[in-house]
């Protein structure tokens, strides 16, 4: 029997706690087939925490966030805390986890599995097969950058800014990460920015390089303005393997790719830090869809983003590379069944989300048998 794992369930606003609950059977489940066993404790983030506490997230949750060996957090937001100001925005709770926990390095991965393939808006033969990672750099840039704010000018007009910077260190190490998966993979990278027109898209480009140079040779290194690779991923998007890029252009290609694969309530994402001297690592785990107020509460949201994600938890943070391939077959064998949500296409046969959970629990047990 191995020590318990220490689990923090973040599920968060809109839809997140519904996928979560569905997710959390799939735990339950895990726990009782398998020689692990979770500590399970669950907490309040974003507009959840501002209505109860007055804050997007406590401190006793970053403390709890920091002593725990893995977070699975749903999606925070929605048009209910729209209006109350920039410093009580419910996405403070995610920015805040990333920032203080120094989780650097967003798996954003984009699969196309086959029984989807006609989900897509784009053409089977464009899609099929695609299997492309996408690793965003999530502690720096414009997301967290100085100076920021909005002053008066002397002619009485207002000026908003924002701050672009990445240092040598932060581009390594995200770079890094991006290497060491191709090597796992196609062994191919994509470094994308826009040194055309930005300063830190420049010096991005030259720290890739000289660092390709210096201890990955071995793997082919390709760059990309941000503005061809929207194109590109439309066009060609199994051209890629890995795509490494800053905190901004990975938030807006990322939500692109997702499509590809033709739902954006199918897709994982894993955020990492750094290994620790321990050994320990932070790492959350995350759907990419959001909460997605318009759907929020009325039971039809598809939880295999979220049971995916599981499933990359088990996979980064547990090496429990067997049972997390588990979940995902079992998620490939419920849609090769043709059971599908709304986000999927359902239309008037689609079924909601603990229909989708029954499933997917059934579809481990056989797989289990
Ligand atoms: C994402 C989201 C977040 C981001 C928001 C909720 C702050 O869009 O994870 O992609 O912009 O990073
Ligand atoms: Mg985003």
């Amino acid at each position: 029997m191995q020590a318990n794992k220490k689990l923090l369930i973040l599920p968060g606003d809109g839809i997140g706690p519904e996928v979560m609950a569905e997710t959390r059977r799939v735990i339950e489940w895990m726990d009782r087939r398998r020689m692990v066993t979770f500590d399970i404790s669950e907490d309040l983030v974003g507009g959840a925490a501002i209505d109860a506490r007055g804050t997007p997230i406590t401190d006793a949750t970053m403390q709890a966030a920091r002593d725990a060996d893995a977070i699975l957090f749903g999606s925070v937001g929605g048009p209910k805390w729209d209006k109350l100001g920039f410093d009580l925005r419910p996405e403070i709770a995610i920015l805040r986890l990333r920032k203080e926990l120094d989780l650097f390095a967003n798996l954003r991965p984009a699969t196309v599995l086959d029984p989807l393939v006609d989900a897509s808006t784009l053409k089977p033969e464009v899609v099929r097969g695609l299997d492309l990672m996408i690793v965003r750099e999530s502690t720096g840039g414009v997301y967290f950058g100085t100076p920021r704010g909005v002053e008066t000018l002397p002619d009485g007009q207002q000026r908003g800014f924002d701050t672009e910077s990445y240092t040598t260190h932060e581009i390594e190490r995200v770079a890094r990460v991006g290497f060491e998966l191709a090597r796992k993979r196609g062994n191919r990278v994509t470094s994308v920015e826009k040194a055309n027109v930005m300063q830190s898209g420049l010096f991005w480009r030259q720290t890739v390089t000289a660092l390709h140079a210096r201890e990955y040779a071995d793997v082919a290194l390709s760059h990309m303005y941000a503005d061809n690779c929207a194109m590109q991923l439309v066009r060609n998007p199994r051209q890629f393997d890995v795509i490494v890029t800053s905190n901004i252009f990975g938030d807006l290609l990322s939500d692109l790719a997702s499509m590809l694969t033709g739902s954006l309530g199918m897709l994982p994402s894993a955020t990492l830090g750094a290994v620790q001297p321990s050994g320990k690592r932070h790492a959350l785990y995350e759907p990419i869809h959001g909460s997605a107020p318009d759907i929020a509460g009325k039971g039809v949201a598809n939880p295999l983003a979220q049971m995916l994600s599981f499933a990359m938890l088990l996979r980064y943070s547990f090496d429990m590379e067997e049972d997390a391939r588990l979940i995902e077959r079992a998620a490939t064998a419920v849609l090769a069944s043709g059971l599908r949500t709304g986000d999927l296409g359902g239309g008037a046969g689609a079924v909601g989300t603990r229909a989708m959970g029954d499933a997917l629990l059934r579809a481990l047990d056989t797989l289990a048998a």
